[in-house]
């Protein structure tokens, strides 16, 4: 099977890395770090499975396009997109379908607004009930009937150690998630995607690619706080590696809208940093000299996707972005593979280089 993976960062890195175990993979645009890189537009490429990695694309329409042109594609069409797209509407869809969500209004006028904010207890979160408890996302792969749970993955929006600083991307991630074992993921199907799935089919939407699940996991059941409708970045660098089965056909079956593989696992954990660029996130600063990957990836079970990168004039990598690179170990327990990936990244270095250095550690001091 040949596959085309639409996007450029280091989350579309691991889906290629992960989909070429099985297909031959073509990525667009893709980076220079991403092998199979072509500047080709989508619509151009020859592929038998489109999977598409950022939110834009979809909301554009891209999916729909694509199908329209009889392709096969794991990805919301715009409709489904929406999801992504309007908070409001999320939150909609979420009452409707019955799922633990944060209270929440939408208003136009002010004085509403401050009425309903009378009626929570502080802190809040625009117009949103706090919610308190460790995070959780759960990436489900959809065929537009059915949903299947990937491994939970935990993400570190924050910028600095500690959750200091202002929010990101995501600074990191890790899997398998102490706290989200088999109970918590059965819960977060049953009352969360599932009712989600069948709201969507309601409105006449045949929803067939990743739904997020953004969770936190309060002390009266797990709640959603936003889907997001693609893969995690990043939470694909962490929970991809660990993909033990054929992961084209699995999102082959969901485009063609029957899912018939069971995903599985190695048991092994996966941790996964963010290296960032100086200035990062209001300003990155580009064309710093990048040294040390190579040394870094031939550690055993070290990965490094590429994401904000470039060559310069002398065939040199250097930073080209905000989040630069992610490096993933894998380990026996999420312990040695926090190690790992410490250890890989020590290797790695630029100038103004920063990343956090609290990635899983309080899951391995078991506090979250
Ligand atoms: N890691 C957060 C996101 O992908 O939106």
């Amino acid at each position: 099977m040949r596959v085309c993976v639409v996007g450029s960062g280091g989350r579309e890195h691991a889906l290629a890395t992960a989909l070429g175990r099985t297909a031959d993979v073509v990525v667009t645009p893709g980076n220079p770090g991403i092998p199979g890189s072509v500047p080709t537009p989508p619509e151009e490429v020859d592929a038998d499975l489109f999977v598409i990695g950022p939110e834009v694309p979809l909301v554009d329409g891209l999916a729909d396009r694509l199908r329209d042109a009889g392709r096969l594609v794991f990805g919301p069409g715009a409709d489904g997109a929406h999801l992504e797209g309007s908070k409001a509407w999320m939150k909609q869809v979420l009452r409707e379908a019955g799922v633990p969500t944060a209270a929440y209004g939408a208003f136009t006028d002010l004085k509403p607004a401050l009425d309903f904010l009378g009626t929570l207890p502080a802190p809040w979160v625009v117009v949103e009930e706090w919610l308190d408890g460790p995070e959780l996302s759960l990436l489900c792969v959809c065929d537009g009937q059915r949903a299947v749970p990937l491994a939970p993955a935990q993400d570190f929006k924050r910028l600095g150690d500690g959750d200091a600083g202002p929010n990101t991307g995501g600074m990191g991630a890790y899997s398998p998630v102490p706290v989200a074992g088999p109970h918590v993921v059965a819960e977060v199907l049953e009352r969360a995607v599932e009712p989600t799935l069948a709201a969507l089919r309601d409105r006449g939407i045949d929803y067939r690619g990743v739904l997020y699940a953004g969770l936190m996991l309060t002390a009266t059941g797990p709640k959603v706080v936003e889907y997001n409708v693609r893969f995690g970045d990043p939470e694909a660098q962490a929970v991809l590696p660990r993909y033990a089965g054929d992961l084209a056909a699995l999102l082959a079956e969901a485009a063609a809208g029957r899912i018939v593989t069971q995903p599985s696992f190695d048991e092994r954990a996966a941790v996964t940093v963010a290296l960032a660029a100086e200035g990062y996130p209001r300003s990155p600063r580009t064309g710093d000299i990048i040294e040390g990957v190579d040394e870094a990836q031939r550690l055993p079970d070290v990965t490094v996707f590429w994401a904000g990168v470039d060559r310069d004039g002398a065939g040199r990598w250097v930073t080209a972005g905000g989040r630069v690179l992610n490096v993933t170990a894998l380990g026996d327990d999420l312990a040695a593979a926090r190690a790992a990936a410490y250890d890989a990244i020590a290797r790695i270095s630029w100038p103004g280089m920063h990343y956090r250095t609290d990635i899983a550690a309080a899951a391995v001091a078991g506090r979250s």
